[in-house]
């Protein structure tokens, strides 16, 4: 497998990264990330020219990467700035730098040509930073593909057999869905019509009434999935646009590939819903945290069958479709990208 280059991939929460150097693979790019005291973000590769030692095992002095075997220094160009002991400083010793930028509480790294990084690239994720929407979540690293994350993401009959006690029901199986391309996105909407809501829902509209219910899964490459979930009173006119009487979410999910058989799942959930209520956006990070730990168990079985029989390939049936829709997006873009490379 290759990875999709000239993207912007999540690396972390914004919070995740401070003065101190963080290590992090990012489509087997080994990179140290740190903030300098302006808070401005550096990101660089994470090997000493020197003994090739990682620079987030160093420190950051004055805005400068030390590394932490014999001291070499590297400005926020790459370009080391101090070798002990000589004055005259090697000019290869030089490290690249990535363009990297802080966007909708996450940050995303430029992986390729640095040249072509333009932060307009970025799919808009309004709910993560309009302050009208209460937004939090977590990261799982994750020892799978992160195209099987992307699967399950775009195919949520899933819920009815892995997340049973949360958000699963027996209808979401038998509802019927549609994928299709919308634009440069794959798009699964699924209306189950006049059910019983299930328990996440009970808890958070604070009703048993009957409902429609709404899953509309948005798949953008290179790993970018956000999902328009909510429930209506049953028969209210929610298919037809009238929410007035519901209430909904975003899903959001950043998929990161790490290496060929491992992630960066980042997830978080966003409401428009008492947003004032920080315990509320507590109790759901944390449900949310335990719903996705319950998927993180399935992908790393399936992972470690696909290990262990190179020679089987998966079946897709009518459920996969909007996984297939998006798997075709990103092989598109991946054949788009090697022709540009030839
Ligand atoms: S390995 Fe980095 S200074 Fe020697
Ligand atoms: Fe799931």
């Amino acid at each position: 497998m290759m990875f999709l280059k000239n993207q912007w991939y999540a690396v972390a929460w914004d919070s995740d990264i401070g003065g101190k150097p963080v290590g992090r693979t990012i489509c087997g790019e080994k990179i140290v990330f740190y903030r300098k005291r302006d808070r401005s973000l550096v990101a660089l590769e994470d090997c000493c020219p020197h003994r090739l030692f990682p620079l987030s095992q160093g420190f950051v002095h004055e805005d400068r990467l030390v590394c932490g075997y014999h001291g070499l220094t590297f400005a926020d160009s790459g370009q080391c700035v101090h070798m002990p002991s000589q004055d005259t400083i090697n000019p290869n010793a030089h490290i690249r730098a990535y363009p990297v930028i802080e966007r909708y509480r996450f940050i995303w790294v430029w992986i390729g040509d640095a040249a072509l990084a333009d932060p307009a690239l970025l799919p808009a994720l309004p709910w993560c930073a309009d302050p009208a929407w209460a937004f939090d979540g977590g990261t799982y690293q994750t020892a799978c593909d992160y195209r099987l994350v992307i699967d399950n993401l775009m195919d949520l009959t899933h819920e009815t057999y892995v997340h049973s006690t949360s958000i699963g029901q027996k209808e979401l199986t038998e509802a019927p869905f549609e994928a299709k391309l919308v634009g440069d996105r794959a798009r699964v909407s699924r209306w189950t019509l006049n059910v019983e809501p299930p328990p996440f829902w009970v808890h958070n509209w604070k009703s048993k009434e009957r409902v429609d219910r709404w899953q509309i899964c948005d798949y953008s490459v290179p790993g970018i999935i956000t999902i328009d979930v909510g429930v209506a009173r049953a028969g209210t006119g929610a298919p037809q646009g009238d929410r007035s009487q519901g209430i909904s979410a975003t899903v959001v999910n950043l998929i990161t590939p790490e290496t060929e058989t491992s992630c960066w799942y980042h997830w978080g959930f966003a409401r428009n819903f008492e947003t004032d209520d920080q315990g509320l956006t507590m109790r759901i990070r944390d449900a949310q945290g335990g719903v996705f730990m319950e998927d993180i168990e399935v992908f790393v079985h399936q992972q470690q069958n696909i290990l262990a029989r190179p020679d089987r390939k998966m079946m897709s049936l009518n459920i996969d479709a909007g996984g297939v829709l998006a798997r075709r997006l990103l092989d598109r873009a991946l054949v788009q990208a090697a022709d540009k490379a030839a």
